[in-house]
């Protein structure tokens, strides 16, 4: 080819991440940011409670496991130290009722959102298979099916659903954005019929220590699974039970012929959580006081909001746990977001979760004492 036919340099590097750029939605939170100007504007400042993410100390336990951890030269495993193993599976026992689990039922994540965002890509989905995900959901269901090429779905009852090729069912519970939870009996009954018609069920249970008017159950449960883990697997996180988003750890709970296969590719991937984590997962695992004070915490601030909201013409829906309260005033939800953010408060819309919470706010319980008193004041 003579340097007069050759495409410009760029182009020629460009075309496949444009490629896999293009199966996704724009990023939604750019669309909250004139948002974020108004509420900062606010002179007591901004309260934001529109991300769930941690804002009070990481407990002095897991601090001290990372910090004796720090001279770690050499590369992790990615199906992580026996210590970290025997952590997860005696918490699953302990924590969720889950019996007989083994090493080999477990599996290290480097936080979950990477896990959900390339699991139908790491059990090989693609054209053709299906991934389902409930109606509001947290985004990264939908992202994980595209990167894949997967096609994807929004569900009610996932019993509806048309099993043909549906590869992988996705639940959460308790859910975000709603806060809903699916009982034990509801559960059981999506597992049997996954299990009739060969769909495998991920079960998202990243709240599961979050419940307030209703105590959340694991897919895990014997009296969910039937004591069996044959196609389901649970997935669980620190970030929210141990104010560890910082650290990335989460890991899967299940089915040793699906986390296998996933062991295997993650190895080939790279994906290790890295030693100091590590560490500090075993010590978060260990201990349940540290988890009981944060629950205080969360508690107290969503009652305070809670009753707020509602003095303040809301309706709350669903929020019986999770890290949010699912309000609406039977608006737009950029509407209200717009309201609030006149207030100096800034909220999720519930359209970045499904076009069916576009009348819905998400107000996460993730700031500070001092600036939920704001919020509650202003309102
Ligand atoms: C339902 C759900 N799953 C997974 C995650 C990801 O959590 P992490 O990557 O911190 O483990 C989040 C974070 O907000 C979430 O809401």
């Amino acid at each position: 080819m003579s340097a007069l036919t050759d495409p410009p340099p760029v182009a020629r590097h460009r075309p496949s991440t444009e490629s896999l750029r293009d199966r996704l939605p724009d990023f939604p939170w750019d669309r909250l940011e004139p948002y974020k100007k108004t509420a900062a504007a606010h002179p007591g400042g901004i309260v934001d409670l529109s991300v769930g993410t941690p804002v009070d100390p990481v407990p002095e336990l897991i601090r001290k496991a990372l910090v004796a951890a720090a001279d770690s030269p050499g590369y992790p495993t990615v199906w992580g130290t026996p210590e970290l193993r025997d952590a997860i599976t005696g918490w699953a026992e302990r924590r969720l009722g889950a019996r007989d689990v083994t090493h080999r039922h477990v599996l290290p994540v480097v936080g979950s959102k990477e896990l959900v965002a390339w699991l139908p890509t790491q059990l090989g989905l693609g054209p053709g298979d299906r991934v389902a995900y409930p109606r509001l959901a947290y985004p990264t269901y939908e992202v994980g099916a595209r990167l894949a090429r997967a096609d994807h779905e929004a569900y009610d009852d996932p019993t509806r659903l048309d099993p043909r090729n549906l590869r992988l069912l996705w639940l959460n519970s308790p859910s975000n954005p709603t806060g809903r939870v699916l009982g034990k009996q509801e559960l059981a009954r999506i597992v049997s019929w996954a299990r009739e018609h060969g769909v495998l069920v991920f079960s998202d249970e990243c709240y599961i220590e979050l419940g307030w008017e209703s105590d959340p159950v694991s897919v895990l449960h014997p009296e969910v699974c039937g004591g069996s883990y044959e196609g389901i697997v649970a997935v669980h996180s620190l970030s929210k039970r141990s104010n560890l988003a910082g650290y990335r750890a989460a890991f899967l709970v299940g089915d040793p012929a699906v986390l296998g296969p996933l062991l295997e590719i993650r190895k080939h991937g790279g994906m290790m959580t890295p030693a100091p984590t590590q560490a500090a997962a075993v010590a978060a695992l260990g201990d349940d006081t540290h988890v009981h004070e944060q629950r205080e915490r969360y508690a107290a601030r969503r009652s305070a909001l809670r009753d707020a909201l509602v003095r303040h013409g809301f309706r709350i829906e669903h929020s019986e746990a999770s890290l949010y309260l699912w309000a609406t005033r039977d608006e737009s939800c950029w509407e209200t977001v717009s309201h609030l953010a006149g207030l100096g408060i800034l909220v999720a819309p519930g359209d970045f979760y499904g076009p069916a919470g576009e009348r819905f706010v998400r107000v996460a319980l993730t700031a500070t004492d001092e600036r939920v008193a704001a919020a509650v004041e202003r309102l």
